[in-house]
């Protein structure tokens, strides 16, 4: 069994801090107006522990665009509404080995669309929220998921979300496609508006940790003690989380990091130690593959100083 001092860890993280801020390279999303435009500085660091104690640095509290890694949030739920194996065959649980945003990998594997967390499976994801054909309701399941996991409210930012509507044709397509091919189980346009407003929420690092803790706890919030969802899920999610985090770089990153974890296009990235904590870093500024340069950075630096890696030998002391 590891021992790790708390005392370690807020140190860890405040190095991490310390040495990653004045870190350049990259640029904001540009692609969506809202996103181009937040300030490039802002960066902040946040580690969830079991014990319900978020460890700080920067600027935790900034409210920023939660993008992609809102599909964690929205896989959970259907997760929780229909159990692993409906999700497993409504919309499997693979790698697509191509961008968030494919097309090609709707059209390469159209008998699923492979898993909730690029934007064919979360539009399908969305579409399978209950209760089915109640836009309100749907909302109401979604926005309601988001602060269980969280441990508190997260709101629309309507810039982002108005941005979002007016430049999201390509998702218009996807959900379309995926309507062909018999993978939208509700209506389609109902299920895109979902996922464009769930994308366009307003988090902190600081929720985003919480909410990795969650997942890393067996789906027990560490700070409002709620049994959010069953044990049994938390594998199942951590396990998507780690095969398409990162999309099409996603071996890249778990090669070198060793901790399955989110990114979105906001600049946020959510990792989960199983069984350690959850920890999430912010700053707008990405690499050429849509993923925050410090955010990453950050991230890396803090498990392997804790010399943390979910491939690492489990030290399982048998017994004879
Ligand atoms: O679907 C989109 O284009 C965005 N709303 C979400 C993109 C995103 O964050 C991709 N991931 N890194």
């Amino acid at each position: 069994m590891k021992k790790i001092k708390i005392d370690d860890i807020r140190s860890v993280v405040k190095e991490a801090y310390e040495k990653v801020k004045t870190m350049q390279g990259g640029k904001n999303a540009n692609y969506i107006p809202f996103l181009a435009k937040i300030d490039p500085q802002l960066f902040g660091i946040a580690l969830c522990l079991p014990t319900g104690e978020v460890i700080e640095a920067g600027d935790t509290n900034y409210v920023f665009g939660i993008e992609s890694v809102s599909k964690v949030y929205t896989a959970v739920l259907v997760l929780r509404q229909y159990g692993a194996d409906e999700i497993l065959n409504k919309i499997g649980a693979d790698a697509t080995g191509l961008p968030f945003n494919s097309i090609m990998a709707i059209l390469l594997e159209k008998d699923h669309p492979s898993t909730p967390l690029v934007n064919a499976g979360a539009i399908s994801a969305d579409s399978m929220v209950k209760p089915l054909g109640d836009s309100n309701g749907k909302w109401g399941a979604i926005a309601d998921n988001m602060t269980a996991l969280s441990g508190s409210t997260l709101v629309l930012l309507d810039e982002l979300y108005k941005s979002e509507t007016a430049t999201n044709f390509n998702n218009r397509s996807i959900a379309w496609l995926l309507k062909n091919y018999g993978r939208i189980y509700d209506d389609p346009d109902m299920s895109l508006d979902l996922y464009t407003r769930q994308c366009s929420m307003g988090v902190t690092a600081k929720q985003l940790a919480i909410a990795g803790c969650t997942i890393a706890n067996g789906g027990l919030n560490p700070v409002t003690k709620e049994q959010v969802f069953k044990e049994e899920l938390s594998p199942k999610i951590t396990s998507l989380i780690a095969t398409v985090g990162f999309y099409e770089h996603t071996g890249d990153w778990l090669y070198n990091s060793g901790i399955p974890a989110k990114s979105g296009v906001g600049g946020g990235v959510l990792g989960v130690m199983p069984g350690a904590f959850g920890i999430a870093a912010f700053a707008p500024p990405l690499d050429e593959f849509g993923n925050s340069v410090k955010a990453q950075a950050a991230i890396k630096y803090i498990t392997q100083k804790l010399g943390l890696n979910i491939f690492r030998n489990n030290n399982i002391d048998f017994e004879m």
